[in-house]
């Protein structure tokens, strides 16, 4: 693993928004997988000014965002496109029909998932995907469990996952679906090359431990280990454990 240590969130941010631009300028119809939570917002905002500057461009590009909740459309206030029209996609010049997400309100929620792996496959899959990390060490949605799903699929959240998106429904933890679909532990691992952010001393131990702690389901981004190129972009807070 590439691991990049920044003092601070802002350059974080700012590192890896030229990154992505750098991406685009090699490979203008880029496929990029996205994700959404409070750490990339800084890293959009960073995209969004290097859009403005010209120095960004995503005519050609195509997205998917890397999960959904389940049981809203994608025009409620609380989903993830949502957050990603408002952070990202009104700041840039996407086009409309390569924007991909998975619609939490389709009726077949299962022939959702399989219609979004159809559409990555579609697309000759993905060539950078942009990750988080969850406290727990979850990526996309893939919550520790005992065992984890390889494709997109249907996921329950974690008590802690949904009290951490709770900010996105009005602070109201009730009001956070249960469910999500996300791409799976395959899915991710398909990417060409994968880039995981994290900032904040509250991620230092879920970092170490899905960089240097064994491969295990419990642990879901310590699968990152077993792919050939992944980069992490981190603040100086969230390496202090390693
Ligand atoms: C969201 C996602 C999650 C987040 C993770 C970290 O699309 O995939 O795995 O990346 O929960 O969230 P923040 O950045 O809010 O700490």
């Amino acid at each position: 693993m590439d691991i990049r240590v920044f003092d601070t969130p802002e350059e974080t941010a700012a590192a890896l928004a030229r990154r992505v631009a750098r991406a685009l300028a090699d490979k203008p119809s880029l496929v990029l997988a996205l994700p959404t939570g409070r750490t990339p917002v800084a890293t959009y905002a960073e995209l969004r000014r290097l859009h403005a500057a010209g120095e960004a461009d995503f005519a050609r590009a195509t997205t998917f965002n890397l999960d959904e909740f389940a049981g809203i459309p994608p025009s409620h206030p609380g989903s993830f496109r949502t957050f990603m029209e408002r952070h990202l996609f009104q700041g840039i010049n996407l086009t409309l029909s390569r924007i991909q997400f998975l619609d939490g309100a389709a009726p077949d929620l299962d022939a959702e998932c399989e219609r979004y792996e159809a559409a990555i496959e579609a697309a000759g899959g993905i060539d950078l995907l942009l990750a988080g990390i969850g406290a727990n060490g979850h990526i996309g949605f893939n919550e520790p469990a005992d065992a984890l799903a390889a494709r997109t699929h249907r996921v329950r959240l974690a008590d802690s996952t949904r009290r951490d998106n709770a900010p996105l429904f009005g602070g109201d933890v009730s009001a956070v679906p249960g469910e999500a679909l996300s791409m799976g532990m395959r899915t991710i691992l398909e990417a060409g090359a994968i880039v995981l952010i994290a900032t904040g001393a509250r991620k230092a131990r879920c970092v170490e431990r899905a960089v240097r702690g064994p491969v295990s389901t419990h642990v879901p981004a310590s699968f990152l280990q077993l792919h050939r190129h992944v980069e992490l972009y981190l603040d100086r807070a969230a390496a202090t454990a390693l």
